[in-house]
């Protein structure tokens, strides 16, 4: 079985180890130099959208599939008559754009936080009087890690965030004083068996993922998110593993996002589950049996923003994973995961490997952003 995979980054390569497990070959495309998935399989080195390149990729595999979201969709839909591509490109269509992605919310009664279209200044105004203040003011394409966004505390912040993000086509939302944020991370075939993985409560630093717990323990939070997950899967004719990123305050869970794709809040799969959700997608796109993932343990994962210090490389604990990518402020280097017998094991490994590594921890975090999560509330969890 050949998959084609457009994008050859962390997620392509941790795909292509998948694969290679499973006794599949990957084949990516990806104009960058040396990128990391190169060490799991042929890269096709030409742009993303490249017409002949995706030609070419559709005639020597069995099915093709994409490791990130700006992926053009018409070159998607291109191909799909050659080979079959997985996720559907009409569900990579509402993952592209906040408001298409609001509205199919919306459409399946998935509860998601107030929000207005904005086109123009005035419609900023509007804004503010249809979800009220605080409002995040996001780009409704192309933005990621928290890029594209811009938070209003009050009335004197319009016009700078208007002077910032102004242009393009935009959508604000209403702040939600969440307690923490989850995720759940199921997958699809075409059969329509579904599989979901325990949810994962995952802490942000300015708007890009610091770490990962699996599983949380509440019942009624997994069932109520795990019927969402469904809802989107069955809508979206999805095959594949699709990500939804969840708020949760005081008694509501609402959706902010999804990603039809592996997810940085399941890498803790890697180590902690079976399958993980690289081999999960692999399945599902692959026309394979779904079995439900057995838990290894308390998993955990920090990320590695930025440099991989030589602390990472010789810890007693933990699993690291090098991306092998150029150091660079901001960027998603690697991550470690841990596994341990219980939730308390687990925190205090995450605890001690955030020391050694001089990451941030989780009640640096909640202080630094006082408008997110109160401090102690995610230590409850
Ligand atoms: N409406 C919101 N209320 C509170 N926090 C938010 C809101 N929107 C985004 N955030 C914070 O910023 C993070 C990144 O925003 P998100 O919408 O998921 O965009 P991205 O595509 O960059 O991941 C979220 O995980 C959350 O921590
Ligand atoms: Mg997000």
């Amino acid at each position: 079985m050949r998959i084609g995979i457009i994008g050859a980054g962390q997620l392509g390569q941790m795909l292509g180890h998948a694969a290679h497990d499973l006794g599949m070959e990957c084949i990516f495309v990806d104009p960058s130099d040396l990128p990391p998935a190169q060490e799991c399989g042929e890269v096709l080195k030409a742009p993303f959208d490249d017409a002949d390149a995706l030609a070419h990729l559709a005639r020597i595999c069995d099915v093709v599939s994409y490791e990130f979201e700006n992926v053009s969709v018409a070159a998607l839909k291109s191909i799909s008559d050659i080979v079959p591509v997985f996720p559907p490109p009409d569900a990579l269509q509402h993952a592209q754009d906040r408001l298409a992605e609001k509205l199919l919310f919306q459409g399946l009664g998935i509860p998601i936080p107030g929000f207005y279209p904005v086109d123009g200044r005035a419609d900023l105004d509007a804004a503010v009087a249809a979800v009220g203040l605080p409002m995040v003011l996001k780009t409704r394409r192309f933005g990621y890690d928290g890029k594209g966004q811009a938070l209003i505390r009050n009335a004197a912040d319009l016009d700078q965030a208007w002077d910032a993000l102004g242009g393009a086509a935009l959508i604000a939302e209403a702040w939600v004083q969440f307690d923490y944020e989850v995720s759940a991370i199921g997958a699809r075939n075409q059969a329509g068996e579904i599989i979901s993985f325990p949810l994962s409560q995952n802490q942000h630093v300015g708007g890009v993922l610091h770490s990962s717990r699996a599983p949380l323990e509440d019942e009624v939070l997994r069932q109520r998110a795990e019927g969402y997950l469904h809802r989107m899967l069955e809508k979206l004719e999805y095959v594949g593993v699709l990500a939804l990123e969840l708020f949760v305050a005081n008694d509501q869970l609402l959706a902010n996002e999804f990603a039809p794709r592996v997810h940085n809040s399941g890498h803790w799969t890697i180590e902690g589950a079976q399958p993980s959700q690289f081999t999960a997608h692999l399945l599902a796109i692959t026309g394979a049996k779904l079995a439900a993932p057995n838990m290894r343990g308390f998993a955990g994962m920090l990320n590695l923003l930025g440099e991989i210090p030589n602390t990472a490389r010789d810890l007693a604990i933990g699993t690291l994973h090098d991306y092998g990518k150029d150091p660079r402020p901001g960027r998603k280097l690697g991550h470690i995961t841990v596994l341990a017998d219980s939730a308390v094991e687990r925190d205090q490994q995450m605890s001690k490997i955030e020391k050694i590594v001089n990451l941030l921890s989780v009640e640096n975090v909640t202080q630094a952003q006082p408008e997110q999560a109160k401090p102690g509330k995610l230590a409850q969890k």
